[in-house]
């Protein structure tokens, strides 16, 4: 996830986008960048850092103009730089881009724009962006077509581009407009008297319009001084009426959601697709080859596919990835996983075998206990894989592989889309070497990869069902005990339930395994406990239904999540709310949704502000 903002305008240009971007920095803040066509010259500034070391930067120089595009980093390919922060532009200097979104297929464009002699100064997949539209300005998409000037050169690129994108292009033979597009990230166009803006989000729209176009997928704006053209990006023009926000600036921060909490719940949809896609071949089968998984960033050399053992290690809900990591790997993989909380791992002078595959997970990548597990197996030889969300973290530069999560900046404390995009690294992982060390044969393979597509669409259908959870929350916030119970890979899920609610609603929550429940629990049950069943592994409801009948006959209320369309729990469960039916080994995905809603209606139900829980830090960078 990053910011872009873009005018046009009257007013000198500079300090209305480091304005916007000043709003738009929560995308990302790794790196900033401004183009600014001043006096018919196109000027770009860019530096690493916080968008403060930019306006620094830009202090005492005397820089014109009204038009301009910026950018608010966060890094997806190519570590935070000056050389990868954005704007970037064309070997001419001529035309610049700033982008939010993910190229999938940058790779193949890079290659093809090399062959023909352009030469790339960055890591990152923008910039196969503006090459194209440089390409298709200077020499037509075909033989003997003129010329169609930079709208069609941008529409020409366009249809090149596989992944995601919100884009804003100008030119400098183009003074007069700025060309700004969308598919799969969000784009606004702000309408101004003699001026003209866009944006990631509204509120760095809201000083100077509530007169918007929300840009739909694969929509074009052309934005001149005193009016702005809609284009589909197959060239034909759009009309339609502006919308009006009447949104405070407080609730535009938050795309309208109440909490950054909430908004991150309903962003893991994307987060997942992001996550998933750019590393399948051929998803949709349109290239007529097999889907598979590749992993472009790492090479998954053959040793590790032979490794005899894996090691995960993580702090807190990354910790408890790894826990389904360990049921996915033996699951797909058949190799046996130990799962380790870093802070124990690095004090318990645990065996490391330089053969092992060493997996370490977070979201941050500066958790001080997980960067000492790592440097200590780095010490014993082993070769370490790291999950982060972060480009340029500590543990994403101390690794030997990175496999990133692409869920964008997480602002709220309690990690919610940080855990379900390393659930999907892990599954890709497992999947893939399962693959690889022949335990899925062809057709199981195929089988998980086509689930494994549908999940961003059924996450959608459970959020659209978050009333219900809502109502449940409003019931029973006030329970002063809540456990969360299941086996396998529910019960690695009601461990990060309960973490979610002890975390942001304050109430006693713990997770067990279902099976363990006799052998101490059950004891704590009473009227005033509420247990939350997670009952997704169909070989085992006649186990998890005996538990929940154990505790309801303690006078226990219960909630039971589980599949659409299974009535085994109806009626011996005061509640049942069912997910979209998936792999039961996949469940993870869909299942952790209703229990991250449950806490966060928890939370506000007890007047508890979710994005900043009493005494938490979202990294703990010291012991
Ligand atoms: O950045 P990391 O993933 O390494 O952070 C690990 C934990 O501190 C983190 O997951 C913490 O438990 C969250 N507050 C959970 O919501």
């Amino acid at each position: 996830m990053c910011g872009i903002t873009g005018y046009i305008g009257q007013q000198e240009v500079v300090p209305v986008l480091l304005g916007a971007l000043e709003k738009l920095e929560y995308r990302g803040y790794d790196s900033a960048g401004i183009a600014v066509l001043d006096n018919g010259e196109l000027l770009v500034r860019k530096a690493k850092g916080r968008l403060a070391v930019l306006a620094e930067r830009l202090v005492g120089e005397r820089i014109g103009g009204t038009l301009g595009i910026g950018h608010t980093r966060w890094a997806t390919h190519g570590e935070p730089s000056d050389i990868n922060s954005h704007p970037h532009t064309d070997v001419s200097g001529r035309i610049a881009v700033v982008h939010n979104g993910i190229i999938e297929n940058y790779a193949r464009l890079k290659e093809w724009l090399q062959a023909r002699d352009v030469v790339f100064r960055s890591d990152t997949d923008t910039e196969v962006i503006v090459h194209l539209i440089n390409y298709y300005y200077r020499s037509p998409p075909e033989p003997g077509v003129a010329p169609g000037g930079i709208l069609a050169a941008v529409l020409a690129a366009l249809k090149r581009l596989e992944g995601s994108y919100a884009l804003a292009v100008v030119a400098g033979d183009f003074p007069d407009r700025l060309i700004a597009a969308r598919k799969d990230s969000p784009l606004i166009v702000g309408l101004g008297k003699g001026e003209n803006l866009i944006a990631s989000d509204v509120p760095a729209l809201l000083s100077y319009t509530r007169e918007v176009y929300f840009l739909k997928d694969r929509e074009l704006a052309v934005l001149y001084r005193d009016h702005v053209d809609l284009f589909t990006d197959q060239g034909e023009r759009i009309h339609r009426a502006p919308s009006h926000v009447d949104w405070d600036v407080e609730s535009a921060e938050k795309g309208g959601f109440a909490h950054f909490m909430l908004k991150e719940i309903h962003e893991q949809a994307k987060a997942l697709a992001d996550t998933l896609r750019p590393r399948l071949t051929d998803p949709t089968g349109a290239a007529g080859g097999a889907m598979d998984i590749t992993f472009d960033e790492i090479k998954l050399d053959p040793s590790w596919a032979t490794a005899p053992r894996v090691v995960m290690t993580a702090c807190g809900t990354a910790w408890h990835a790894a826990m389904v990591g360990k049921y996915a790997f033996e699951h797909f993989a058949r190799i046996p996983v130990e799962v380790d909380i870093a802070s124990e791992y690095r004090y318990r002078n645990p065996v490391l075998q330089p053969q092992d595959m060493f997996i370490v997970i977070s979201q941050s990548g500066e958790t001080a206990d997980t960067l000492a597990a790592m440097r200590l197996a780095k010490q014993g030889g082993m070769r370490i894989l790291a999950i982060t969300n972060v480009v340029g973290s500590t543990l994403s530069r101390e690794a030997d592989l990175v496999l990133y999560t692409w869920a964008g900046p997480e602002i709220a404390v309690a990690s919610t889309k940080a855990f379900t995009t390393q659930l999907m690294c892990i599954y890709l992982l497992a999947l893939k070497l399962g693959r690889l060390r022949s335990h899925l044969s062809d057709e199981e393979y195929r089988r998980y990869l086509a689930a494994l597509t549908c999940i961003p669409t059924q996450v959608e259908g459970v959020l659209g069902k978050k009333d219900l959870i809502q109502r449940f929350a409003s019931r029973q916030f006030n329970k002063n005990k809540v456990f969360f119970m299941g086996r396998q890979f529910d019960y690695a899920v009601s461990l990060e339930s309960a973490l979610k609610l002890k975390e942001i609603s304050y109430t006693h929550s713990e997770a067990f395994a279902a099976g363990e429940l006799k052998h101490g629990p059950i004891a704590l049950v009473d009227e005033n406990t509420l247990v939350v069943a997670i009952a997704t592994q169909e070989t085992l409801f006649d186990k998890i239904a005996s538990n929940i009948r154990e505790v309801t006959a303690r006078g226990a209320a219960s909630l039971v999540i589980t599949w659409e369309g299974e009535g085994a729990f109806a009626s011996i469960a005061d509640e049942v709310f069912t997910i979209p039916k998936t792999e039961d080994s996949l469940s993870p995905l869909l299942s952790i949704i209703p229990a991250q809603l449950f806490a966060y209606y928890c939370a506000v139900q007890r007047g508890n502000d979710p994005d900043k829980p009493r005494n938490l830090a979202k990294s703990v960078t010291v012991e």
